[in-house]
């Protein structure tokens, strides 16, 4: 089977109304990112950092996947694939997605602030204040912020690397490391980027620029990826 790696960003999401964070003028719903979501934001007044992401949250609880998340779970009739996603939601799992790795942690998990390796599942969206896990470490959001290392970049790079087909959806590619990915796609694969406000960073070769919304654009490509592949 042929491998398909599609790395996401917030375009993706945009169309289940969860707002791009560099489409709203670098302010994130009015927030300043070094106050929300650094380690340092979490160390001067993690009840703000705490309030930031419970919103955030109570957005995504309340979202469905859109026809591009939907689409992309077709792909996995033909072909292997994995999906690689900057975005904190969950709207990919909820598509039917199978292999979903998350770059920059997940809104609906609470993680150990002393084990980063206990994770925890929240059924509700409101993280209150001061909450513990049972060995009485405080919890924080399971979010990679600004200036945290990455811990799922080498899966991700060692994934591309064997990507056939490196598909990219709804990412500026901006924010590093993550937007250096597409360079770790082999000489050979076939690669598509979808974003309606593609700005010609890089010149790519094999780059095909489709410069639609996801909605639209992933359900077609889709549907010629399978038609195209036996
Ligand atoms: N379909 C596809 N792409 C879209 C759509 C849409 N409907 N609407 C907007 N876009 C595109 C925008 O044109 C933009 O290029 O999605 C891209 C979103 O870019 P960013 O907001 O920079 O999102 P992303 O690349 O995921 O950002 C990376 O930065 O905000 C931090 O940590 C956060 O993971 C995030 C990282």
């Amino acid at each position: 089977m042929k491998q398909l790696v599609i790395f996401t960003g917030a375009g993706i999401s945009a169309e289940s109304g969860i707002k791009t964070f560099r489409d709203s003028d670098g302010l994130w719903e009015n927030y300043n990112i070094a106050d929300v979501a650094t380690p340092e934001a979490w160390e001067r007044d993690a009840d703000l950092v705490l309030d930031f992401y419970n919103q955030r949250r109570k957005q995504v609880f309340e979202a469905s996947p859109n026809d591009g998340h939907l689409a992309l779970v077709e792909l996995e009739k033909k072909f292997k694939v994995h999906v690689i996603t900057q975005n904190i939601d969950d709207l990919h799992e909820r598509a039917g997605s199978k292999n979903v790795l998350h770059l920059h942690g997940e809104i609906t998990k609470a993680r150990s602030e002393s084990d980063h390796r206990l994770v925890y599942p929240l059924a509700h969206w409101e993280m209150k204040p001061g909450m513990k896990n049972e060995e009485g470490h405080r919890l924080r959001p399971h979010i990679v912020w600004f200036g945290e290392a990455v811990p799922a970049m080498d899966t991700a790079i060692f994934l591309t690397m064997k990507a056939d087909i490196f598909i990219v959806i709804g990412s500026s590619l901006e924010v590093y490391p993550a937007a250096s990915l597409i360079n770790y796609a082999p000489e050979h694969s076939q690669q598509y980027l979808i974003d309606p406000h593609y700005k010609p960073a890089f010149e790519k070769e094999r780059l095909t620029v489709i410069t639609d919304k996801a909605g639209k654009a992933v359900p077609q490509l889709v549907h010629q990826l399978l038609q195209n592949h036996v």
